[in-house]
């Protein structure tokens, strides 16, 4: 662990690790009494594997229109009415989706490395999640998979971060909530590290965090901070 380059920039998927996707639940419940969790389980789960299934097909449409789309199915899955208006709705929603509750100051504590966002969402509704939390300044960069036109986990995603960030890739620590995110960018060779708040378990797919933790105030041991 010793012998590899210090961190200098750090890179976190957005939904799921930043941001909480669930916290559309309130919205769903208020639309469909009794119906939230569910719809928003089916809503993330549909969005995800339309991601996977559009790359796969050499299909890709911006992350606004698969979210959509898998609000639409999820709804008609579950048998719930969602009328246009509600759906924009709960679009809306997904521009003001709450961080997780120790994020800000996580980050706030990380904030002697280079931070970035690298996101399957759309420029747009990145710039505007990450506005509505206040947080444009805490990252150099708000990376998306919009400029290579395919989703994690795609190589060509991952590829986006020393470039963009003028960092080595073995300088880069890679952060996700998702640990298919986290194959795909230890896949690529960062180094990645597993934020998994729920304990659970890890895929077969193959491949490892470099680390896991179990909350994002925890990786400052892994980031020297040089003025202290
Ligand atoms: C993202 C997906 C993985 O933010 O949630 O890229």
């Amino acid at each position: 662990m010793s012998r590899k380059p210090p961190i200098k920039a750090l890179v976190f998927d957005a939904y799921g690790t930043l941001f909480d996707v669930h916290s559309v639940i309130a919205l769903c419940d208020e639309l469909f009494p009794g119906q939230g969790a569910q719809l928003s389980q089916t809503w993330r789960a549909k969005q995800l594997e339309y991601t996977w299934l559009k790359s796969l097909m050499g299909r890709y449409q911006d992350f606004g229109k698969v979210t959509e789309a898998a609000l639409k199915f999820a709804c008609k899955s579950l048998k719930l009415d969602c009328p246009p208006e509600s759906r924009k709705r709960l679009m809306q929603a997904y521009l003001h989706l709450e961080t997780y509750p120790e994020v800000k100051e996580a980050l706030a504590a990380l904030s002697h490395c280079k931070l970035a966002i690298l996101s399957n969402g759309s420029p747009g509704m990145l710039k505007a999640l990450v506005r509505n939390n206040g947080l444009t300044k805490a990252f150099d960069k708000v990376i998306s998979v919009d400029e290579v036109k395919i989703y994690k986990p795609s190589p060509k995603v991952y590829a986006l971060t020393p470039k963009k960030l003028k960092v080595k890739k073995s300088e880069i620590g890679f952060v996700s909530s998702n640990f298919w995110d986290i194959c795909g960018a230890s896949s690529f060779g960062l180094r990645t590290f597993w934020i998994n708040r729920a304990g659970n378990p890890a895929d077969e797919l193959g491949s490892k965090p470099y680390t896991a933790v179990s909350r994002l105030s925890d990786l400052t041991q892994f980031v020297s901070n040089p003025a202290k």
